[in-house]
């Protein structure tokens, strides 16, 4: 499945009764199980007093990396940056946070309430350099719609 046809359903799942977190659940596991190359997909939120990023859901593997500093790891990094950062391989990373020997690349992109970078989409892939500026538009509208429920 092209990943813009699944933004009829993460409309459907915002504008559900759930709660936030189970939202953003579903919305990793809709993503996960559709984009063959969206592996493992994460929001790590920021907290609100320490500089470190939690792991609210996930779909795929479980990972042992639930907790990372602000400055650590491809999401620490970004915790910091404010901007995307696209990785086309992790291998050739020297400050990264290895969840699984399979992943080869990997997106993390920023997301911003009111102008604040509170936390953030993880995705990554099993297959080198899975994501391109399509990927960043998409994942820009995805969490733009999640900050409307945060
Ligand atoms: N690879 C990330 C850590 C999170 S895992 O991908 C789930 C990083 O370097 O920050």
């Amino acid at each position: 499945m092209e990943k813009n046809e699944l933004k009829p359903q993460i409309t459907s799942i915002i504008d559900s009764s759930h709660e936030p977190v189970e939202k953003m659940q579903q919305i990793c596991d809709l993503l996960q199980k559709n984009l063959p190359t969206y592996n493992w997909v994460g929001f790590y939120m920021a907290h609100e007093t320490e500089p470190t990023l939690h792991l609210w859901c996930q779909a795929g593997e479980p990972t042992d990396h639930t907790v990372i500093p602000f400055g650590k790891g491809i999401c620490g990094q970004v915790a910091v940056s404010n901007e995307n950062f696209v990785v086309d391989d992790v291998n050739a990373q020297d400050n990264y946070i290895a969840c699984s020997i399979h992943v080869k690349s990997e997106v993390v992109i920023p997301l911003f309430k009111n102008g604040k970078n509170i936390g953030q989409i993880d995705i990554d892939s099993n297959t080198v350099a899975a994501f391109d500026e399509s990927d960043e538009r998409f994942l820009e509208w995805v969490n733009e719609q999640v900050a409307t429920i945060l």
